[in-house]
């Protein structure tokens, strides 16, 4: 790039614009830092726990699929946590004992990543699930802690620690990634909300492959 004599360069860097589907109270988002971050959940209730944890975040009660066709281009890096009850295996198992009701698979998740893959290839992406029952409909990109992720950049393979508690002995009073929800009054189950948590550090793993670490383009 040519610059004039006496003409100053300033390159103002601004904080990458996040928008963070499924929300949930937020697990996924801890360890981001220096971003811009819009939410969407669907319960309020659920959302207002999430604006304690991050009283800066835009928050937005609302549908994440309408929402994401109508602003996905407004962001850098976008990230889903759709609903897994209906594609996981402890609930498929736990059906069929007689325990719930079957229920059909939620589509919405491979919905998702198809419109991800066709419409947002020029945006970082990243949808999560858990390990289905079934075989996957669409490959993921790969399998880290207990879910799978479906990306449009590599994703390295990596370890992470597992919770002192383990998934099936978490009560509303265990304290999971620092989240703690105790001292808050709530309708929801809080042992959901802590179960639903993405590991923060497998979520800023991805963040980093996105935007510095061997990030690779596979389509
Ligand atoms: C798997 S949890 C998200 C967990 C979150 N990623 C974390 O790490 O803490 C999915 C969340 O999506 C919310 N949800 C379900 N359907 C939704 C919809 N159509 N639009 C927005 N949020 C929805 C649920 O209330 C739930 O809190």
């Amino acid at each position: 790039m040519k610059i004039m004599k006496g003409v100053h360069l300033i390159i103002i860097k601004r904080n990458m614009k996040v928008l963070n589907l499924y929300a949930g109270i937020g697990g996924n988002r801890k360890l981001w830092k220096n971003v811009n971050v819009t939410m969407l959940e669907n319960n309020k209730e659920i959302a207002d726990v999430y604006k304690r944890f991050y009283p800066l975040d835009k928050v937005i009660i609302g549908d994440a699929m309408d929402y994401l066709m109508d602003n996905f281009d407004k962001f850098d890096f976008i990230w889903a946590s759709p609903p897994c009850q209906t594609h996981s295996k402890m609930r498929y198992l736990a059906s069929k004992r007689g325990d719930y009701k079957p229920k059909l698979p939620n589509l919405h998740l491979y919905s998702l990543i198809l419109f991800l893959q066709h419409f947002a290839k020029h945006k970082k992406w990243v949808v999560e699930n858990v390990n289905p029952y079934y075989k996957t409909l669409i490959e993921p990109t790969i399998k880290l802690d207990r879910h799978l992720f479906w990306s449009n950049f590599g994703i390295g393979k990596n370890k992470f620690e597992k919770p002192e508690v383990k998934h099936k002995k978490v009560t509303g009073k265990t304290i999971r990634y620092g989240f703690d929800l105790t001292g808050i009054k709530l309708k929801h189950r809080k042992d959901q909300l802590i179960r639903n948590m993405v590991n923060p550090e497998v979520a800023l793993h991805i963040f980093d492959c996105a935007f510095n670490k061997g990030s690779l383009n596979v389509g």
